[in-house]
């Protein structure tokens, strides 16, 4: 069995709650447009909604990246070489990887991800897959400061960040998380990223808002685990799932909609929200050729190549962390 030992990197209070998850919630509670980070649906529960989202015919995200995964795997293969330790930023159930994997025999593979149970799991189906290659798992919010496993330490590195979850982010949070990476990993490295392309609007909106309503059901499942770990009475019945393209800041972004006015209490302190008043959930954010190119050299990532002939449109792009060269 090459599954090493799972390191952990979140800090729990005595009741099992994520610190910060108390923390974002309350603060986010409190704000006049109320809101709480996209990373919070990732319970187990939510981690497993978020894998049936992947099967849906209108989420193309997952498999417009597994198409060009599988169609270019040579070509980035041979643009990365072997002998690298891949490091994986919310590996999620890590159904790309072994796809990444087989095509550039890797020396190790530490997949990183905020739900420690859904990672076990999938760290031992991979190293199952994959007899030989040290799998190294660390349990921890990849938008924090990371602490990667000794045993990589001398190992040249490959980031791989797919499914765009890198359009969560904000563009200045997504800059903080590139430079944090490219310091974590090293000058040098590379960075394998999957971004979503800005499209028609129908495409975009049906992808986050799917007629069977499995993304409803990922959004509504935020407040049932504020419910479950944070004490509280949400009517969760009383909230609908919303959706909605916003062209200024080029992203979906996804609400929780109050159906009526109603009181609630979370850790015993009281909110109120007016019918039509929303819970910000997430931003999705999608990026056109020049925009990614930007936002990975600000981060100090230099695009090397990028893999993007995907239907619906799709973007996987190779950067390095090359040396930094003031103008011109
Ligand atoms: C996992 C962040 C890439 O933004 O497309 C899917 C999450 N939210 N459907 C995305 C998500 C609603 C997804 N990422």
């Amino acid at each position: 069995m090459s599954v090493i030992r799972q390191l952990r990197q979140i800090d729990a209070d005595d009741a099992g709650v994520d610190i910060a998850f108390r923390a974002d919630t309350h603060s986010g509670l409190a704000q006049p447009q109320k809101a709480v980070p996209a990373r919070w649906f990732y319970d187990a529960t939510g981690s497993a909604l978020f894998e049936d989202i992947t099967a849906l015919p209108e989420y193309y995200p997952t498999r417009s990246e597994t198409d060009l995964l599988r169609r270019h795997a040579a070509d980035i293969a041979a643009m990365v070489g072997g002998g690298r330790a891949v490091v994986e930023l919310g590996s999620g159930s890590s159904m790309k990887t072994p796809l990444l994997l087989d095509a550039i025999d890797p020396a190790a593979y530490v997949p990183v991800d905020i739900s420690g149970d859904f990672l076990r799991d999938s760290a031992l189906a991979l190293a199952a897959r994959l007899p030989g290659l040290p799998v190294y798992p660390v349990e921890a919010d990849f938008t924090q400061r990371v602490t990667l496993p000794d045993e990589i330490a001398d190992l040249p590195k490959l980031g791989f960040f797919p499914g765009s979850t890198i359009g969560n982010m904000v563009a200045r949070t997504a800059v903080d998380l590139l430079r944090n990476w490219r310091c974590a990993l090293g000058e040098g490295s590379l960075l394998l990223i999957g971004i979503d392309r800005i499209k028609d609007v129908a495409t975009l909106e049906l992808a986050y808002d799917d007629p069977a309503g499995v993304t409803a059901a990922f959004n509504l499942n935020l407040l049932e685990r504020i419910n479950r770990e944070l004490d509280g009475d949400i009517p969760v019945d009383n909230f609908t799932h919303r959706a909605i393209w916003d062209d200024v800041h080029a992203r979906i972004e996804m609400h929780l909609v109050a159906a009526c006015d109603m009181d609630f209490t979370v850790d015993g302190r009281r909110h109120h929200m007016a019918a039509g008043e929303t819970i910000h959930t997430e931003n999705s954010h999608k990026y056109g050729p020049r925009d990614a190119n930007l936002l990975l050299r600000s981060g100090g990532w230099t695009p090397l190549m990028t893999w993007d002939d995907a239907d619906p449109a799709f973007a996987l792009i190779l950067a390095q962390a090359t040396a930094f060269r003031s103008a011109p």
